[in-house]
């Protein structure tokens, strides 16, 4: 300690809440640094699901800091949902929460233009989540029309606002119709009236006055006093806008890398990376996934998984596992050990099947592709193991596993290359083994 984070290996929805979830028993303050609402995080316990997207997993202990940091994009009206529906369930949400003023808005314009440029890639749409989160990163990096959390308390907020309402609408007339037949052009007005965007983002502002401050400064102090900070990565390393996927990635820094641009915390506080994967492979939306079972395998995957997604309930392509990516993940990461998660789904498999390399045009690869088209053409060489059929949601003790499982989790660590901490076997807190 201080400082320990979890980053997804995959392509998100590795179940890194709950690993998230159990590591914030021995922490004192929990960090969002990354993405936004199209984040969706699933927390069990006591019998009872949460969702969430954008709070921090820490929010459940009401003794522990939650902070959604810089690196963050905030749409307000999910914030204010997810809030809402978690104090209906009875969670404190007060002091316990902090916001950045440095993070990003989302703004109804960032939404359509998520619609409208997503199916502007190349031969294939990203497939987006819609929330708007490439297009206010965009302007975040362009910098002119972006708006902070910070500035929806200056004089000057109304004006801007206006400014940029009137230039997102006038540029994206030009674009509606062309490439995109959900918007019409009055349709676009309405969306974009600046006069109801500013009221409404009045509102948001008054409401989140409480939690607003300078998070940065307050990790760092945290550090400095040697809390025990958690940083929660969202979405998976794959998905990682510099060293994932790219064009079909996030927009954002989702693998490890992130973590200290996010935060603002330098990576000299954080002591231990915690990679999660799944069991086998999922991915949503658009782009390659070499060990995808597009066949009955894939169809029990996702039935047994329950694969679909959190944020948008798009049914998950799913597939073998793949070792060479998550290795890749796990070096970029710097990770220390891993949390194996859904284990319990691949009972009932006659055999099961670990992608050890890729044949890409005759040239084989024991790492992973830097062109996302290289990776397109991969064809996965596998290692076949045998399945086994009993359930095993109640193993608490790694011993219990029956051989063939022992022997899967073996061969993901050996291949992967790093020590397997945690194995998850049910959604719950309590159904996970421990492995010192
Ligand atoms: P965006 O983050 O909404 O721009 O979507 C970009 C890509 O990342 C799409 O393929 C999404 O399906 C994927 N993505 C974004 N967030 C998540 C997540 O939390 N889990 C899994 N995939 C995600």
């Amino acid at each position: 300690m201080p400082g320990v984070a979890v980053v997804g290996l995959q392509w998100g929805d590795e179940a890194k809440g709950k690993v998230v979830d159990i590591l914030t028993d021995q922490s004192d303050v929990v960090v969002r640094y990354q993405g936004g609402a199209n984040a969706g995080h699933t927390v069990v316990f006591g019998g009872e699901k949460y969702k969430l997207s954008l709070i921090p997993s820490g929010i459940f202990r009401s003794r522990v800091q939650s902070v959604i940091a810089g690196g963050v994009v905030i749409d307000p009206k999910s914030l204010f949902d997810e809030i809402d529906s978690l104090v209906a369930r009875g969670v404190t949400i007060d002091k316990n929460l902090m916001i950045s003023d440095r993070a990003h808005l989302i703004f109804p314009w960032h939404k359509i233009e998520d619609a409208i440029l997503d199916s502007a890639n190349r031969h294939e749409a990203i497939g987006t989540t819609m929330r708007g989160i490439g297009p206010c990163y965009q302007d975040k990096v362009g910098r002119s029309l972006a708006i902070r959390v910070g500035d929806m308390y200056k004089s000057e907020f109304n004006q801007r606002v206006e400014f940029i309402a009137d230039m997102k609408s006038r540029r994206l007339s030009g674009l509606v119709g062309d490439l995109d037949e959900k918007y019409s052009v009055s349709e676009l007005k309405t969306e974009l009236d600046a006069r109801r965007i500013i009221s409404e983002y009045t509102n948001y502002a008054e409401r989140m006055r409480q939690y607003v401050c300078d998070t940065t400064n307050y990790l760092l102090d945290a550090v400095d006093a040697d809390k025990r900070v958690l940083f929660e990565g969202a979405q998976g390393s794959l998905l990682d806008i510099d060293h994932g996927t790219f064009p079909f990635v996030t927009s954002s820094n989702s693998s490890g890398v992130g973590i200290s641009s996010g935060s603002g915390v330098p990576p000299n506080f954080i002591n231990k990376v915690f990679g999660v994967v799944k069991a086998y492979s999922t991915r949503v939306g658009g782009g390659p996934f070499p060990t995808e079972q597009d066949n009955e395998t894939g169809e029990m995957l996702r039935n047994r998984g329950n694969e679909y997604g959190t944020v948008t309930k798009r049914p998950r392509r799913c597939g073998w596992f793949d070792a060479v990516a998550v290795r890749y993940a796990a070096r970029l990461g710097g990770v220390e050990a891993i949390g194996l998660m859904l284990l319990d789904v691949l009972s009932g498999f006659d055999i099961l099947k670990i992608c050890t390399s890729y044949n890409v045009n005759g040239r084989t690869y024991d790492s992973f592709p830097s062109q996302t088209e290289d990776l397109r053409l991969a064809v996965p060489n596998y290692e076949t193991l045998p399945g086994w059929d009993e359930a095993i949601s109640d193993v608490q003790r790694y011993e219990d596993l029956p051989p063939n499982a022992k022997y899967y989790v073996q061969r993901i660590s050996e291949l992967v290359g790093k020590k397997i901490e945690l194995i998850s076997v049910g959604a719950d807190r309590e159904k996970t083994i421990h492995i010192n």
